[in-house]
């Protein structure tokens, strides 16, 4: 016999999925909720339970709906909006965890490449993997994705450009973005934005920066549209000046972009104490950067955990986990969320030899060809590619026991259907504003959403009617 309880959870659960997140998109050198207009900042963790190494063809990190319930629990309690996802094997089903973050109110970043043959651009010879066998891959991931709402965007590539890149690099990475977004454009019913995620080798950071940001004439969808720089040079306490914090803010005042840190959180002091959580959605940094993801949810051999996965059935969140908390619950939301016109109205430079500076970076943009498979597939779409779409979320109880980082555990964790972006607990009650506004605003989502819309009313109609 069904309690009244469980059912009532399961009337909201089947509900929220209705109401799935705005998506959001990009104004400017801002991110913007597409429907009420408000600033969005990343306040979010890379997300890669099991490692680089824990990946594999049958499972990747949002593919199995149990371990996505659990951390988009332990996620929203963290005050998560975003997760960065690396590796996808685009023949999984993702509907659940998709809609598991979905209802999280937690939007996804994925990249678009794997680490298997095939999956990936080889930057020592860039030329010889720019093919159709690595677009299988690349259009895959657009095809499994392009469906759900709270992506937020794709990332064409992750620090291909380094030390040992070929100096013809660029270009091909450049051309990776253009035929992302004409596939999009072609095939998918809304404009997913693509960037690219940087290293943070000082030398040639701007330049890469300005090497995508710029506009080609020529080829306008070649244009990324964000940026995102893997940053590890705040260590414990550290300060704006001594990270080098001050430096970057003031590389990129004048992006035309949305920028943000891809990954930050340096190790080299722990516990780690995320100071510089306050230094970048302050005042000095949020003109010229959107957030960040913290390096990474789970505890690997590299020791960047927030959480420990034990086995199956239980977690531990550790003191990082918690410093973290601490620090996100300082963030004043209201003024985060502001949106700007200064910020929202830049328009982008022209692409031009005289924007990159260093004698090693190529300074041209005579980009490759798309081989004529890939433009079939642009034309025609990928052939026998999956492509996802929302479910309900009907579990909100975590089935898995979590422990904090003294081994007591921890009781209250359960999943929350929100109705907008999930939020950090301040206690300036600012959060609970903005999600009465995204209710109405969410109204509004219903109409692009007809069928979503009707299985869920129409589900909530048929519980109701057996509950008299
Ligand atoms: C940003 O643009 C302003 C106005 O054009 C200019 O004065 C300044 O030097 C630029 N800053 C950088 C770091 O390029
Ligand atoms: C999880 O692992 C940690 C250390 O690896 C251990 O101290 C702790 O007791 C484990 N917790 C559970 C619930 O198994
Ligand atoms: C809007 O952004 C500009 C820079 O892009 C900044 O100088 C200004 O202070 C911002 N205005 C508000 C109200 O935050
Ligand atoms: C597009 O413009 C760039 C920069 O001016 C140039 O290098 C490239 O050859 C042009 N491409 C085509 C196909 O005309």
């Amino acid at each position: 016999m069904i309690s009244y309880t469980q059912l009532f959870a399961s009337v909201c659960a089947l509900a929220s999925t209705a109401a799935a997140l705005n998506p959001l998109e990009v104004s400017g050198k801002d991110f913007v909720d597409s429907k009420t207009q408000d600033r969005f900042q990343i306040i979010g963790v890379d997300y890669q339970p099991g490692g680089a190494a824990g990946f594999t063809k049958k499972l990747d990190p949002l593919s199995d709906a149990d371990v996505c319930l659990r951390d988009a629990a332990l996620m929203q309690r963290l005050g998560i909006n975003t997760i960065r996802v690396y590796n996808l094997e685009p023949s999984l089903n993702h509907d659940e965890c998709a809609s598991i973050f979905n209802a999280a109110g937690i939007y996804m970043i994925l990249d678009v490449s794997n680490p298997l043959a095939g999956g990936y651009l080889d930057r020592s010879a860039p030329w010889t993997t720019y093919s159709a066998i690595y677009y299988k891959q690349v259009f895959g991931v657009v095809e499994g994705f392009k469906n759900y709402d709270n992506v937020l965007g794709f990332f064409a590539g992750n620090e291909v450009i380094n030390e040992d890149a070929h100096y013809l690099v660029p270009k091909y990475v450049r051309a990776i973005v253009r035929d992302m977004k004409d596939y999009i454009a072609k095939n998918s019913k809304r404009a997913i934005p693509v960037g690219y995620s940087a290293a943070d080798i000082r030398e040639i950071l701007m330049d890469t920066a300005h090497y995508f940001e710029c506009d080609l004439k020529n080829s306008t969808s070649s244009r990324s549209d964000f940026f995102g720089l893997n940053s590890y040079s705040w260590c414990g306490e550290s300060s704006y000046k001594k990270s080098g914090f001050d430096v970057l803010t003031e590389d990129f005042t004048n992006a035309t972009v949305p920028v943000f840190f891809s990954e930050y959180g340096c190790n080299e002091v722990q516990p780690r104490v995320f100071t510089e959580v306050q230094a970048l959605y302050g005042e000095e940094m949020t003109q010229a950067f959107s957030g960040g993801l913290v390096y990474e949810w789970t505890q690997e051999k590299n020791d960047y955990g927030l959480v420990k996965v034990n086995d199956s059935n239980t977690v531990t969140t550790l003191v990082d986990y918690d410093n973290f908390e601490k620090q996100v619950n300082k963030l004043d939301m209201e003024r985060i969320t502001t949106s700007n016109v200064t910020q929202t109205s830049v328009k982008p430079e022209a692409c031009s030899a005289s924007l990159i500076k260093d004698k090693s970076f190529y300074n041209a943009w005579d980009l490759p060809e798309v081989p004529s498979k890939v433009a079939d597939y642009i034309k025609n779409g990928l052939p026998d590619a999956p492509s996802g779409k929302f479910v309900s979320v009907s579990s909100t109880t975590i089935p898995q026991k979590v422990y904090d980082h003294t081994g007591k555990e921890i009781t209250d964790i359960k999943f929350e259907v929100k109705s907008g972006v999930n939020a950090p607990s301040s206690d300036s009650g600012s959060s609970e504003t903005s999600d009465s506004s995204d209710e109405t605003s969410n109204a509004g989502s219903l109409n692009g959403t007809p069928s979503l819309a009707l299985g869920g009313a129409g589900a909530l109609f048929m519980l109701l009617v057996s509950l008299l």
